[in-house]
């Protein structure tokens, strides 16, 4: 019999390709620091030299590698490079990289548990596992009257915890009549721009999201946060959320949950926690003193594929009660219908998010922690904080500088006293220049530069070397 006509990638090449392809990634990562952190392409440059039209006939991968390192590598913000100080880090690791891959090739999509038991099952697992990692509170277990599932996104997180909060406000009854303008939440000025996102999907209403002042370490003030809700419900308003943040975006701040719990229990009001990075930093028991209070939350987040190791995408979700979860996210339509979701003795994780369909992402989790073990969890996570930390300290003793912001663990705030133009100039200089990799942001309307530690492969020498070419442009300036 002849062979049927086929197109696909045979066994065999896929293994001779995969190969390649792995070698080219580890080679990437040991090459990684001779390329300028930041890409230096311009607008439209990547495009302008791909193909105008799609092939007609197949191409050998080869070409296929060839056109990453040539055309696709420039393009490229190497955001696992050990000299990535911007943003918050979205760390990547070996264990990381390889469960990804193997969640690709096992291909399953684990919307039902019936749709791949294990991917399911060890999702649970794992979440089960970081609760007592992180000491959250037991309610978070599955075992217990919650659970935990993975998400993309710590936006995706604050989405459904501020729609279980609003179905739960309204007794169950919006996600059918539409919401009244009546319900409200509460989020800090510091708090991430994805509570205003939540706030306008959820049907809240952005003029709805009371923005609560801060102190002067940013950190959300519970006495305003009280008198505004209070203000809320003498004006006939239905209080429903509040989301305070563990380790802010802009600076680090660390809002008092122990006291915004109590007003949240006070007013029966749903408590989500944002820990996207600094969440990471309770695996080592000296820091966990900074999430005081978590016993109150309702919900909690924070992000593996900030500061864990775990490629992107991967942020775990708890809720303390799945039940106000599942009531608002749970739609059975007949083709979804099966024994094992009938029984009522399985999770189907299609309940516990925005979309139907999801990835095996507990793989890439699952190799991270049983790679590093918590020791070695621990180790670099205390790292980056000492890192941070010593940088603090030169800031802190060059009287040219000063810290715009208590650092507590692996984001340090600081400026040049020149001014804002200074800061900017420095900023764009060492930017442009490809050595490393800085942002800013503006506390009390002034420039602000941070630099975070959290590069999986940042060592002692690259934060020595980051601040020695901060002083460089300084001195540079000031000739
Ligand atoms: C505190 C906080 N919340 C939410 C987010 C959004 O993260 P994601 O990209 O996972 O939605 C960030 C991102 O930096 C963050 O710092």
């Amino acid at each position: 019999m002849p062979e049927e006509k086929s197109f696909h990638m045979t066994p065999d090449e896929f293994r001779r390709y995969g190969h390649a392809v792995v070698d080219w990634i580890a080679d990437y990562h040991s090459r990684i620091e001779s390329f300028p952190v930041v890409s230096q392409v311009k607008p439209g440059e990547v495009r302008a030299s791909l193909p105008a039209h799609a092939p007609a006939h197949g191409e050998p991968f080869e070409a296929l590698l060839k056109d990453v390192e040539r055309l696709i590598l420039p393009g490229v913000t190497h955001w696992q490079s050990p000299n990535f100080f911007a943003y918050f880090p979205c760390n990547a690791s070996g264990p990381g990289i390889l469960g990804d891959l193997l969640s690709s090739g096992l291909g399953v999509q684990g919307m039902l548990w019936s749709t791949s038991p294990a991917c399911t099952e060890l999702e649970t697992h794992v979440l089960d596992w970081l609760v007592p990692m992180l000491e959250l509170p037991e309610k978070f277990l599955s075992s217990s009257t919650g659970g935990g599932v993975i998400q993309d996104t710590a936006s995706s997180s604050s989405l459904c915890a501020l729609l279980a909060a609003r179905e739960r406000a309204t007794n169950y009854t919006s996600n059918q009549k539409g919401c009244a303008g009546r319900s409200v939440a509460y989020a800090s000025t510091q708090t991430h721009s994805s509570l205003e996102k939540a706030a306008m999907i959820s049907g809240i209403g952005v003029s709805n999201l009371r923005l609560i002042e801060v102190d002067e370490t940013f950190a959300m003030r519970p006495d305003a946060l009280a008198r505004r809700v209070e203000a809320d419900k003498r004006a006939g308003l239905v209080p429903c959320f509040v989301c305070a943040t563990m380790g802010t975006t802009s600076s680090n701040a660390m809002d008092p949950i122990a006291e915004i719990g109590k007003v949240c229990r006070q007013h029966h009001l749903w408590l989500h926690v944002d820990a996207a990075m600094s969440g990471t930093a309770a695996l080592c028991p000296e820091f966990r003193h900074l999430q005081n209070g978590v016993e109150l939350a309702d919900s909690y987040s924070f992000n593996p594929h900030k500061w864990m190791f775990t490629n992107f995408d991967c942020n775990c979700f708890w809720v303390a009660d799945r039940k106000a979860l599942i009531h608002t996210l749970s739609i059975l339509p007949e083709y979804l219908r099966n024994q094992a979701t009938e029984s009522g003795a399985v999770i189907d994780y299609r309940d516990w998010h925005i979309q139907l369909g999801r990835r095996f992402r507990s793989l890439k989790l699952w190799f991270v922690i049983r790679h590093y073990g918590v020791e070695g969890l621990q180790y670099h996570i205390r790292e980056h904080v000492r890192l941070a930390q010593q940088f603090a300290g030169w800031v802190r003793d060059d009287s040219r500088f000063e810290l715009a912001a208590p650092a507590p663990l692996n984001l340090v705030c600081f400026r040049h006293k020149g001014g804002d133009e200074v800061n900017q100039t420095i900023m764009d200089r060492l930017n442009r220049s490809g050595d490393l990799f800085l942002t800013h942001t503006k506390l009390n309307g002034k420039l602000t530069l941070r630099l975070c530690v959290g590069q999986t492969n940042t060592q002692e020498r690259h934060v020595a070397r980051a601040w020695e070419r901060i002083c460089e442009e300084a001195n540079r300036l000031a000739q």
